[in-house]
């Protein structure tokens, strides 16, 4: 670690430094190559150095940075709500524009308490939800987080949440099995609300695909439905986090459009502006916008964000014109068997599972068992150390089988990334565990 620099610029660990990126590559500044397979944290969904979205900023730049949303309306914004708009479909036509995924999550329950108001059902002020799910680390979103080890230093001060079990086939919960999975998750939710009382409920949030706090594990088919019917039954709001499982990641622009459900609240972010400029939304129904009168009493100074809104149209652009979600879709199996197979014969891979371009390996001490590595061995984090010295960028994470112990190493990479790309990071993935495996 450089000593001239106070221990917060590199965090705990001795990072290098970047100078630049092309495409699905990174180079730090001392001639390093790396490739970039998680895209950071599944964020890079265009890969890096993009002309033409560094064009639309600095055109967006020579006019105007940013045009306040109290005194002007912008084309960027407006072209972005359409663009956002379309692609959501359905009755998903209204948003707010934030600068990243926490303050989107912040606006997604905010818009249920105030629609919970305008209905006349202010008694409505808890939320819902679920163990192993991360919302983004502002104090509300923490708070509905399930994500023990982030939370620790800010105990007794976050919101009372109410805490339901996780929904992951791999590790089912108690009385379930993968098939009844759904099934018995829903149950838990609807007695959940019952048990607390329907008319203090304002909002059940969830990942449709989570991400950090548990590796890529896809909700079990029919799930989403049932939450959908749960929540319709009881009055309580849908919210659907899908800062990183949205935006095309999983193959849909929309996670929960291959659920065939339409939440009522959804928050979108990382793979919105790709990175290229802080970005993200809440994005909320007709009946949700109808009640508050249209008038969401939420947002920042930086809400609308005029070249944010610009990088956004210009990813946005590409994604459509260059079909990337449909590629994402089309490759979602090659991709999982191409990182089956570079992990073939490694015992301690005990589940590899996700959706689209967002795929994860969970590692076990005991297959049999799914018994964790005890989380003092930090495997994730030589995984990330390993993988870094082989360049490649990936993005491992610690917690996911009981908040504290568990390892998931998590590839996401650009949509547009070529077929020796992908072969380059599943085959790094594979050796980089390899040789970490081999020291434990
Ligand atoms: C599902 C989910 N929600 C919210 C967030 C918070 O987003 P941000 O870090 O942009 O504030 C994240 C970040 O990883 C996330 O994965």
């Amino acid at each position: 670690m450089r000593q001239n620099l106070p221990p917060s610029i590199h965090s705990i660990i001795d990072i290098p430094k970047v100078a630049f990126g092309r495409g699905s590559y990174l180079h730090d500044v001392e001639g390093k190559i790396y490739i970039d397979g998680s895209g950071g944290p599944a964020v890079y969904c265009i890969g890096h150095g993009n002309e033409e979205v560094n064009a639309a900023i600095c055109d967006q730049l020579g006019k105007l940075a940013h045009g306040y949303r109290f005194h002007f309306t912008t084309d960027a914004l407006e072209e972005l709500t359409e663009i956002v708009a379309a692609r959501c479909g359905g009755t998903l036509k209204h948003m707010v524009f934030v600068t990243g995924g926490s303050e989107a999550v912040e606006s997604c329950l905010k818009l249920a308490l105030q629609y919970q108001t305008a209905v006349g059902q202010k008694s409505r002020r808890k939320f819902i939800a679920r163990e192993r799910s991360w919302h983004g680390n502002t104090l509300g979103a923490l708070s509905v987080s399930g994500f023990r080890e982030r939370k620790l230093a800010f105990e007794g001060a976050l919101l009372d949440v109410i805490r339901i079990s996780a929904v992951n086939a791999y590790r089912p919960l108690a009385g379930a099995s993968a098939d009844t999975l759904a099934k018995v998750a829903g149950q838990e939710l609807e007695d959940a609300i019952l048990r607390h009382g329907p008319q203090n409920i304002a909002g059940f949030i969830f990942e449709p695909v989570v991400g950090a706090a548990g590796g890529c594990v896809p909700s079990p088919a029919n799930y989403a439905r049932l939450v959908r019917e749960i929540c319709d039954r009881h009055g309580v709001v849908m919210i659907a986090d899908e800062v990183m499982c949205g935006a095309g990641r999983t193959g849909t622009w929309r996670a929960l459009e291959r659920d065939g459900v339409e939440p009522d609240i959804m928050s979108i972010a990382k793979g919105l502006a790709a990175g290229y400029l802080p970005l993200g939304a809440a994005v909320y129904s007709e009946k949700i916008s109808a009640a508050i009168n249209h008038v969401p009493q939420t947002g920042h100074t930086f809400t609308g964000h005029t070249a944010c809104c610009a990088a956004g149209v210009a990813v946005q652009k590409i994604v459509t014109r260059e079909k990337l979600v449909e590629r994402v879709a089309a490759n979602e199996t090659k991709f999982r068997a191409m990182m089956a197979s570079a992990v073939a014969g490694i015992e301690q891979v005990g589940d590899i599972r996700g959706r689209g371009y967002f795929q994860a390996v969970e590692l076990v001490a005991d297959p049999e068992t799914k018994t964790p590595f005890p989380a003092e061995q930090r495997v994730f984090m030589r995984v990330r150390q390993q993988a870094f010295d082989n360049g490649l960028i990936c993005y491992p994470v610690g917690g996911n089988a009981d908040g504290i112990n568990g390892d998931v190493v998590i590839l996401a990479p650009p949509y547009n990334a070529t077929d020796n790309e992908l072969a380059e990071i599943c085959d790094k993935l594979g050796q980089s565990l390899r040789q970490v495996l081999a020291t434990l």
